[in-house]
């Protein structure tokens, strides 16, 4: 057994330790986990954050004290909920991009129902056309973004997310690695690709320092890139 060519499930191991991690750090969280259900309901694919990864979103919107929040790839709302989380107690805000109606109607419900619905907007439509309406409407500059919608414009998300920053803020990009995909320049996939493109592009912009992380866990083989706006 490998984990080195597109395992088709995590390993036990793996899952495990993250069932460990939300037995410890994470408490029952209702309003999460009937997101979740609504959003398997739904027939949304199994894409959301984990809850582990989600509250370190939610812990690096304490960090920053952020009070203006852009999420690119709202799906069911769940790792909104927790942007959503990280920024309420300082009556911030976060706006968050899905171009599918179906998914955006879910997230609001999912978004209000976490008592959220005051915190997060969610903005329907395709993010390359929403994303320059999100500036002239002066809703930033935002302190942290969140990257997570079509692996295919990622490079061009990067672009945005730091034009509408401020100095300083923390842009994380998710499912930068792909089980490894990204290294092979000839994949055919073109979501690794679009991922391979962003982390070259994220090397050499230099208005940003970053590094990526690899992680594994209940999504398999994948990771995040952190960037600061210098
Ligand atoms: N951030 C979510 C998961 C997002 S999945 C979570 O962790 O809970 C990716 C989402 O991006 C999907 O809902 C998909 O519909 C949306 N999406 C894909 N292409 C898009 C585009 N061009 N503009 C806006 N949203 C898009
Ligand atoms: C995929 C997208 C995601 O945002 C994710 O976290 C995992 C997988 C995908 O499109 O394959
Ligand atoms: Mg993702």
């Amino acid at each position: 057994m490998s984990h080195h060519h597109h395992s088709e499930q995590a390993d036990p191991a793996w899952t495990a330790v993250d069932a460990y991690v939300e037995s410890l750090l994470i408490p029952a969280d209702p309003a999460l986990e009937m997101a979740q259900r609504d959003a398997d309901a739904a027939g949304m694919p199994p894409i959301a954050v984990s809850p582990a990864q989600g509250k370190m979103l939610m812990l690096l919107a304490m960090a920053l004290r952020a009070e203006r929040v852009l999420e690119i790839g709202t799906l069911a709302g769940c790792s909104t909920i927790w942007l959503g989380r990280g920024v309420a107690a300082r009556n911030g805000r976060v706006v968050t991009l899905e171009h599918d109606p179906t998914h955006a109607r879910v997230a609001r419900a999912n978004i209000e129902r976490a008592g959220l619905a005051g915190t997060v907007e969610v903005v329907e439509g395709t993010a390359l056309e929403t994303l320059p309406k999100i500036g002239e409407r002066g809703i930033g500059p935002f302190d942290l973004v969140f990257i997570d919608a079509d692996k295919e414009h990622y490079a061009a998300y990067l672009d945005w997310s730091i034009r509408l920053s401020r100095r300083g803020a923390v842009i994380i990009a998710d499912n930068v690695v792909r089980e490894g995909a990204v290294l092979d320049e000839t994949h055919t996939d073109p979501r690794a690709q679009g991922a391979r493109a962003f982390n070259a592009a994220l090397a050499r912009d230099p208005r940003v320092e970053a590094t990526i992380v690899q992680t594994v866990g209940c999504k398999k083989w994948d990771g995040f890139a952190m960037a600061v706006v210098k």
